[in-house]
Parts: C-alpha cells; structure tokens; sequence
C-alpha cells in the first residue's frame, strides 16, 4: 500500500476531442503541501476533479489517501477530502441556510436537506467558530459576501477533519484583506497537526506563501516541472513553462 497522499501513475485521460493528460505521473507525501499553476485549459482543474473522482481516466492508476481510484467506494473517499471549487460555489443554492451549507461537506453533497443531527450540529459550530463565522450561522447563502462565502466553504470543507485539501483558485473573488485572511485560515488548518496536505491551484504568485513546500507548474498535461518551491519559483522555470520573461515580474526582481 502507497503511503503517500497522492500517488499518480502513467496518467492518461483525455475529455471529449482533447487529451488532457497523456502520461502524467505525481506523489504528494505527507507534509507535503503543493501549489500547482499552469496556463489555462492546461488540466489543473481537471486533474482536482480525477482526484475526486468526478472525472473520469482511461489509463493509469490514482490512489488518494491509500486508496485505488477504480477500486474504492468513491463517497468514503470523498468525505476524506476537503474541496473547494468555483462550482461547489456557483450550485449552492441561495436559500440554503450556512448551517446547512457547513453541514453539506460531511458527505460532499451541495446542500443539506433535513434536521442536522446533534453531533454534526456541534462539527458544524466548530467549524463556524474556527472560521470566525458563527454569527453568520442562520444567514442564507445567498445574502453573504464573497468573502463570508469562502470562510463558510472552507468550514464545509473542513468539516470531517480531511487529510486532504483541494483548493481550485479558491481566493480569486476576494479583496486584499480577505486574501490576507484566508491564506492564514489556511495555514492555521495545515498547522493544527492533523497531518493536513493542501493543494492549491492559483494563477497568483502572491498567493503562493510560505506553507507550500512543491510546485508544479504545468504548460500542459504533457509538459511540466515540478519538485521543491526552492526549485520552481524561479526566473528560468517560468521562462521555460509559460514562455514568459519572468524577470519582468516584480516577484522575481525582489
Ligand atoms: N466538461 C468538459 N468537457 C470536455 N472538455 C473539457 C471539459 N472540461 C474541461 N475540458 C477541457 O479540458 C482541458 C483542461 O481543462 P481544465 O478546466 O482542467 O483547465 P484548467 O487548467 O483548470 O484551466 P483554467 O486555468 O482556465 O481554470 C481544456 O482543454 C478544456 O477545454
Ligand atoms: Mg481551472
């Protein structure tokens, strides 16, 4: 059995007419926490969705947190995982109170349909308090700020205590002092010492702060770099994969 958190083998997957990964290969060990940019439509978010089994491979092999994708009950696996995506926002439907919002992440489901029963009620105020929003509690969904939206995301998240957390450009929507916030929700949860990996997905290299450890920048499915941030946050490596003159961002003249 893989004792890492993501192991991905000779990947290839392709959607529709495109072949998104062609043999694409991965680990992500425990302490690890990884960013991952790469040029648009290169299958960053795609690759998020096969982790989660929303999407679906034709070759190779992905386990998750130990687990074959192929062989594993899919929805114990998902509840292991904390995810966080631009849909997950764009579905929840307005009316839903942040409760249930909250309580929805205990089995991935986009809403919470029913009476939350006493234990998850208590998850669910942790949670709340942890993310500072235990007075927004009643609200409704849609009469919350985008930045009230992705603490409550992140305590949905974050309600079963995940090993894992995918993070798809989760701070795009938020103004400076949100994004501030939230990269320290973030690392708070890294740091609590529940053995947490975090992936993030971003197109900001502001976003990338210390806890990550790895990058992976990514051209396409068949031309990456990845390894330690040492490595990748440099000058030549986005020269190499964006085809950019990397120097002219202020990141890389400091
Ligand atoms: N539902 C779908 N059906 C068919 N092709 C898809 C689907 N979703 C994505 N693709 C294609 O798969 C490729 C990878 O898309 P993906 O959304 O993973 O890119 P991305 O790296 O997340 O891009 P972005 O930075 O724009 O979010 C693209 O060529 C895209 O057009
Ligand atoms: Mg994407």
């Amino acid at each position: 059995m893989s004792d890492h958190v993501i192991d991905i083998e000779h990947l290839y997957l392709s959607r529709q007419e495109t072949e998104v990964f062609v043999d694409f290969s991965w680990k992500v060990k425990a302490q690890e926490h990884w960013f991952i940019m790469g040029n648009n439509g290169c299958g960053k978010t795609t690759l998020l969705d096969a982790l989660m089994g929303y999407v679906r491979f034709q070759k190779g092999l992905i386990r998750v947190l130990g687990a074959q994708l192929g062989k594993v009950f899919i929805p114990d696996l998902r509840k292991k995982i904390g995810y966080v995506s631009p849909w997950i926002f764009k579905r929840m439907r307005d009316t839903m109170p942040v409760s249930k919002v909250v309580a929805s992440g205990v089995d991935g489901s986009v809403g919470y349909w029913g009476d939350i029963p006493l234990p998850l009620q208590q998850k669910v105020a942790e949670q709340l308090e942890f993310f500072h929003c235990a007075h927004l509690a009643q609200r409704s969904w849609g009469s919350l700020s985008s930045g009230q939206q992705f603490k409550v995301i992140l305590a949905r998240a974050s309600v079963n205590a995940p090993r894992l957390l995918l993070l798809d450009e989760p701070f795009s929507q938020l103004d400076i002092g949100a994004r501030l916030k939230a990269y320290d929700f973030i690392e708070r949860l890294a740091g609590q010492g529940k053995g947490l990996s975090v992936i993030l997905v971003t197109h900001h290299l502001e976003d990338i702060s210390d806890l990550y450890t790895h990058g992976l920048l990514f051209k396409d499915g068949q031309n990456y770099l990845r390894g330690p941030r040492e490595e990748v946050l440099i000058a030549e490596a986005f020269n190499d994969i964006f085809h950019i003159e990397a120097k002219k961002l202020k990141f890389f003249n400091n």
